[in-house]
Order: C-alpha cells, then structure tokens, then sequence
C-alpha cells in the first residue's frame, strides 16, 4: 500500500532572514498559515551602494503584527545577516523563544548594477556580504541546533544569476553562484543528521528590488517586463507567493530526499540555456 506523506508543519519553527517584506514575508506568511511559528530577521536599514531603500523597523513591526493578529507566533529580530556576532544572536534569540529552530530560509540578498570597471569594492561586499556571508553564518549557527535536534530544513534563495550571468552584475553572479556551491557542499556535510538543504532560483520577481535596479538604469517602461524578457511566460508574472510555495514543499517532508538541489521557479528562463 502507497502511504502518502503529508507536509505536516505542526509544532515547526522557522527563521526568515529578509523577511520583513516581499519574498521573506511571503514565505513566512506561507508557513504561518500552515502552523509554523516565525522569526523574521531583517536589516533594517539602508546600504550605501544599493539603489534602493530596504526594509525599516517599521516594515518589520507591521509584518509582525499582521502575522501574529492571525493567530501565529511570530517573532521580529533587527539583524543585519552580515554581521556573525548579530547572527549568532538572532538564532538563539529564537531557540530561546521558540525551544528549538526547524526550517532556516536564507532569503536576505541585495541586488545593483554596474560594469566591471565601476564596480566598488563597497558595492562588491555590500552584496557578496548580504547574499553568500549571510547564508553562511545563518547556515553556521543554525545548523548546530538542527544537528541536536536531528532534524532541519535549511533553504537558500539563489537566483538565475546563480546558474547564467546577467548583465552589469558580476558580483551578484558570484554570490548567487557561491550559494549554489554552498548548498550542495553542507547538503553533503550534514545529511547524515537528517538535514535537508536546497536552494532555489527564482526568475524575475515584482519587487522592490527590482524597481530599484530600474531607476539605476532609468528605465521608465514597465521594470518586471523588461527584466523577465527571458521567461518562456510572458503572460504569466512570477510573483512571491510562487517562490514560497517552492520554499514550502522545500521545508517540507514530501521532499525528504531532495538535498543539494536546486529548484528553478524561473518561467522557463534557463531552459534555453
Ligand atoms: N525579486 C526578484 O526578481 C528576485 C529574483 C531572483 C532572486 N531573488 C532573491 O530573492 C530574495 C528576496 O528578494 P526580494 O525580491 O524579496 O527583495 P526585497 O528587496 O524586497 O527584500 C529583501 C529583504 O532583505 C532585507 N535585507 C537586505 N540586506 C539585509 C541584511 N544584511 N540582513 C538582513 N536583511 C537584509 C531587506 O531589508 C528586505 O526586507 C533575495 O535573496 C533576492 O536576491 C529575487
């Protein structure tokens, strides 16, 4: 007899770094809907190369607020993922809240634009920083938990810049490609403890992040658009919820023997290489 196994997310508990909106807080809400108790951990505040403001305390407060009305327990944490010594303190802040931390989403990540020959060592750290530093030390103090616990989802947000170069954008490239070499190097690492670790690659998504790279070029037509000319959908606008609902079955047990994959939510943007 076929048993199926259902993703069952009672009693589970996540931390969403960058969550305080968009992608982040989609997913939390996500997994929160589904029982999931939440911390989202989010910089707020700005970075100097990135041409486009990131979250506030006051976005994390509101997204806090709007999860915990529901019902959830959930929990904001200012953490800039950059930082070990802030990180460190941001994952027993939420063992101590919580008891013990199921499923790690590495969704902090900045984005900007620039030629090769412009490109700043600031704007380089700024984003190899965010993107591939933050997973590694949220994936660092995260997994000791999951390793005692014999138990842990860890998944981490590539991009289609991790698996093809994009234009001006070498160093998110290299941290979006840095990730995928990441998750597979633990996924090896910790699997004999019962922990999952995948990534996935979302293709264009409406954000603020994107409108953001559209100013830095001062694109006036529609920004999603322009940047998803790729996708092999153009009817279609990949949206949040789309990327949080790969991120589900993700921290999931359906996809118990996923690990060090990487799962492209892309409209069909790389299969033409
Ligand atoms: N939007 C897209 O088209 C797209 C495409 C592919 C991949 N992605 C990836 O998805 C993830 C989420 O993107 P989004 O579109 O929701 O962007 P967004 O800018 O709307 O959200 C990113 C969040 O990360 C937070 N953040 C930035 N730096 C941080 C730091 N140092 N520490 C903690 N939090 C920090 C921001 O404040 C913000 O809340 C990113 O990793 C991004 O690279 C996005």
């Amino acid at each position: 007899m076929v048993k199926e196994i259902q993703p069952d997310f009672k009693d589970k508990t996540a931390l969403i770094t960058g969550g305080a909106r968009n992608i982040g807080l989609t997913v939390a809400r996500d997994l929160a809907a589904r029982g999931v108790s939440v911390a989202l951990a989010d910089i707020c505040q700005d970075l100097e190369t990135v041409p486009y403001p990131l979250s506030s305390s006051d976005d994390l407060e509101k997204s806090v607020a709007e999860l915990s009305s529901a019902g959830v327990k959930a929990i904001g944490l200012r953490c800039d993922v950059r930082d070990e010594h802030q990180v460190s303190e941001t994952v027993e802040r939420v063992i101590d809240e919580f008891g013990k931390l199921d499923i790690l989403v590495n969704n902090a990540g900045v984005v900007s634009l620039f030629s090769i020959a412009k490109l700043t060592e600031t704007a380089w750290n700024e984003v190899l920083d965010v993107c591939l530093k933050g997973t590694f030390f949220c994936c660092k103090y995260a997994v000791p938990q999951m390793v005692k616990q014999h138990y842990g989802k860890v998944v981490n947000i590539s991009s289609v810049a991790g698996l093809r170069g994009l234009g001006l954008s070498v160093h998110y490239a290299a941290a979006k490609h840095g990730i995928i070499g990441l998750t597979k190097a633990l996924a090896m690492e910790v699997a004999e403890h019962n922990i999952n670790v995948n990534a996935i690659c979302p293709g264009t998504v409406e954000s603020p992040m994107l409108e953001g790279l559209a100013s830095q070029i001062d694109l006036e037509k529609d920004a999603y658009e322009h940047f998803s000319q790729k996708h092999l959908f153009q009817e279609k606008r990949i949206t949040p919820q789309d990327i949080a609902n790969a991120v589900r079955w993700l921290a999931s047990d359906e996809s118990r023997f996923l690990t060090g994959t990487v799962l492209t939510v892309d409209a069909g943007w790389t299969a033409g290489g």
